[in-house]
Parts: C-alpha cells; structure tokens; sequence
C-alpha cells in the first residue's frame, strides 16, 4: 500500500470514528465564505488540529474546521478555512482534504474563494461561476509518483468544472434574479497581490480573475474523477485597476455578500 494511501485509511478512520459518515459533496469555504457551514445540520464539526494527517490553517479568518451534515438535503462535508501553498504547505497538504472526501465517497466538490477581478465588466461583490483555470503557482500537486488507484498519471482537464453544474448554477442564479458571471480563474502562488503589469499579462493570456487557491485542489478533484462547481466572490478589482489592494477589503466584500452567497450556494446544491 502506498504512503498516501495508508495515511487516508488513517484519517478517514479518525473522521468515521467521530462521527463523520458518507458524502455527497465536499464543500470548501473560501475567505470570509466560511459562515455557510453554520447552515449545516445536525452538524458534526471536527476541529484540523487533532486529524491525522491535516495541515493546521493560519490564515485570520478561517476557522480551521470540517463540519459535516444535511444541508439542503445533501449530505456534506465543509471545509470551513482551507490551505493555501503560500501558507507553506507541500501542494499535496494543499490537497490532502480533496482526497480525504474522495475517500469519503464524496462524487462532488464545491471549490469557492475570493478572489480579484480582471475582466473590466466585473464589480466587487459580483459573484463568478469558474469554467475553467490557468495554473500560474509555479507547481503542481500531481508531479511525483501516480497512485493508480487514486487517478490517471495524465488526468484530462478538459472539463475540470463540471458543464452541467454550471448550467444548473447559472439556472439557479437567474431564478434568484443574481447576475451572476463566468469565466477562467487564475492561480498565483501568493502571497503577494499581483502586480499591475502581472494582470495585465493575466488578463492578455485570458483571465477574468485571480487569486491564491481552488487551482490544486480542482486539479486533485480532476484526478480523482469528481465533479466539480467553482464559486469566485470578486472582492476587488485587481491591482492596477483600483488604487492599492488590502486584505480588509477582501473581507468587507465577503462579508457584504456572503447571505447572497450563502443562499445562492444553497439553492443550487438542493438541486445538483
Ligand atoms: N489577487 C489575488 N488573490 C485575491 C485577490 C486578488 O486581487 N483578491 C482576493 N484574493
């Protein structure tokens, strides 16, 4: 058995013995998102610190939780704060808890984040389902040995964000009167903002926003063979196209959206 593989058998038999059973979907709560897995009931909540395995998360603002649960008649298991590479952890901690709800029979994941806005026609607080990703972090969480049994040594990204997940999101946005945008996310290591000669390159080579996340953990989605729906908050226009860039802005932003969030996320998973 393999290094990886053993140590999953490690942690899903922590989360099964604390009460943590079979997933649908895993959910992952980006910057100052993380307030949706409140929703989630008769919640189960193991804390990071304490499972075999789990990296600790630093970032203030993320909670450092898993919670897993019914919500909208779903069951689910939510990230409420991930990791991030700029954090310091290896690509494959990065990863680690995609893979622990694969091995939780998790068919889905629902990857969210904050991010900068580079297409000019977006504003901040726009809500943007991701249809694809450039990989601009400078690695990848797959380069070593493959695990066969874990995925394809070449996964094919083609459809990496589900089509029909977008379809059902975008239904479910008009419904609820959201404007909601579309398009390519992408990943940056961090955790300096980019600058503005950086998205001016960005949005040339065709995207619509960046940030620090969702790239890893959409590619070990990929691998694994999950579908995936990718929900970009646009906290901020990125850097050349407003005066300067701060974290607290990142956070006013979520925390102006995050019902609409909260309720745009739950509509849409009660029918995937
Ligand atoms: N760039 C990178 N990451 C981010 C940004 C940004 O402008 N906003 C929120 N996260």
């Amino acid at each position: 058995m393999t290094d990886l593989t053993t140590k999953l058998q490690e942690t899903t038999a922590y989360l099964k013995n604390a009460g943590i059973g079979p997933v649908d979907f895993g959910l992952i709560l980006g910057s100052g998102l993380g307030e949706l897995a409140e929703e989630i009931e008769n919640p189960v909540k193991v804390a990071y610190e304490g499972i075999p395995h789990f990296p600790v998360s630093t970032v203030v603002g993320h909670a450092g939780q898993l919670v897993y649960g019914n919500l909208a008649g779903k069951k689910v298991l939510a990230m409420q704060g991930r990791f991030h590479y700029y954090e310091g952890y290896s690509m494959e901690k990065v990863t680690y808890p995609v893979r622990v709800m694969k091995a939780l029979e998790a068919h889905s994941v629902i990857v969210t984040n904050a991010c900068g806005g580079v297409n000019e026609s977006f504003a901040p607080g726009d809500l943007m389902l991701i249809n694809d990703q450039i990989n601009f972090m400078g690695a990848n969480p797959l380069i070593g040995p493959n695990e066969a049994d874990l995925g394809p040594r070449f996964p094919d990204m083609s459809q990496a964000y589900t089509p029909i997940y977008r379809k059902t999101a975008q239904k479910v946005g008009t419904e609820l009167g959201l404007a909601l945008k579309e398009g390519v996310y992408m990943g940056f290591s961090g955790p300096t903002y980019e600058t503005p000669a950086e998205i001016r390159f960005a949005r040339i080579i065709g995207a619509d926003a960046v940030g620090m996340s969702t790239v890893p953990e959409v590619i070990v989605a990929a691998h694994g063979g999950m579908k995936v729906l990718g929900i970009s908050c646009i906290t901020n226009l990125a850097a050349g196209m407003q005066a300067s860039l701060n974290h607290e802005e990142v956070v006013a932003t979520t925390e102006r959206v995050k019902s609409q969030f909260k309720t745009f996320v739950k509509a849409t998973l009660a029918v995937l």
